[in-house]
């Protein structure tokens, strides 16, 4: 029998997380769920056959309890299920900003902890997902955290002083390309292309580039060059992106991530 896992709270990441699970082969009966809402835990035993459970049943059934409600949820929560806990279990939690020093406070002493920052990608197994240890825990907690983030894409470790930058770069990174993306839509709409003839070029293009980015593991700036012929169209284009300081924006947007995850943080504490 695979090792239990119990998920907290089901919505967006939550459910992202379940449904990677079982894509990647665990058994569904070596899964849980704590959900507390009674129609979103029907719509969840029904789509995935998941069994839905009081928190509090699920944290003493589980070997591993993965936490991913709200961060201003998260004081309550881990104190509900504080008391079900046993020493060996592992605490995983998906909230960003939450430290893992937080959670220890609310938790049995010497449970072992991860925090994981994840990103949406997660949704179609091309996820993102960093992962920072906590004081109580061992190479086997942290490869068991690994593999369960692993269902859904690639997981890097790092240390918990990084993982404001992470939450700023890839937490919250989709958001941005996105940003880009209907900002390029808009611009073919303009020069009048048809939007679902503008949407297809861009969607494409953003796939593609990841794609070459990826397989050839050129650097950016090597791939953009060869786009980029003297005199062209393209450094035409990349010019106005220097004017409007568009690479400067990018740097004080992500400084602003930054701070606001720490500044979340602190709130929490
Ligand atoms: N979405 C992202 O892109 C993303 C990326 C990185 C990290 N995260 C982290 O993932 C966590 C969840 O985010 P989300 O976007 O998935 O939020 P969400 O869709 O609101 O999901 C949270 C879920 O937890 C449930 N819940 C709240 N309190 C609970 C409790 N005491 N017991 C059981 N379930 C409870 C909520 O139910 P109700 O709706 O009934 O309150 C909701 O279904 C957050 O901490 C966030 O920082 C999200």
């Amino acid at each position: 029998m695979a090792a239990q896992v119990a998920i907290l709270g089901a919505g967006v990441m939550g459910e992202t997380l379940l449904s990677g699970l079982i894509r990647a082969g665990r058994p569904v009966e070596s899964l849980l769920v704590g959900e507390k809402r009674r129609e979103r835990a029907a719509e969840l035993e029904q789509r995935y056959g998941v069994e839905v459970v009081p928190n509090r049943d699920a944290a003493s059934r589980a070997d591993t309890v993965v936490v991913v409600v709200k961060p201003q949820d998260m004081g309550e929560l881990l104190s509900e299920i504080a008391p079900s806990l046993r020493q060996g279990q592992l605490v995983v939690s998906l909230a960003a900003g939450i430290t893992t020093a937080f959670i220890e406070s609310h938790l049995p002493e010497g449970i072992a902890v991860v925090r994981v920052m994840p990103n949406t990608p997660a949704l179609v197994d091309e996820g993102m997902a960093a992962l920072s240890r906590g004081s109580h825990c061992d190479e086997e907690h942290l490869a068991e955290a690994e593999s369960l983030m692993a269902s859904t894409g690639r997981v890097i470790r790092v240390p918990e002083r990084q993982q404001d930058a992470v939450t700023a770069i890839s937490g919250s990174g989709p958001a941005y390309l996105f940003f880009v993306v209907e900002a390029m839509i808009e611009a073919g709409v303009h020069l009048g292309l048809p939007r679902t003839t503008a949407s297809e070029l861009v969607v494409q293009t953003v796939v593609g580039s990841a794609k070459l980015l990826r397989e050839t593991g050129e650097h950016p700036t090597v791939l953009r060059e060869q786009v980029t012929s003297p005199g062209g169209t393209t450094a035409a284009a990349i010019r106005q992106l220097e004017d409007h300081k568009v690479r400067a924006a990018f740097l004080t947007a992500m400084e602003a991530a930054r701070d606001r995850s720490r500044a979340l943080a602190e709130g929490a504490l």
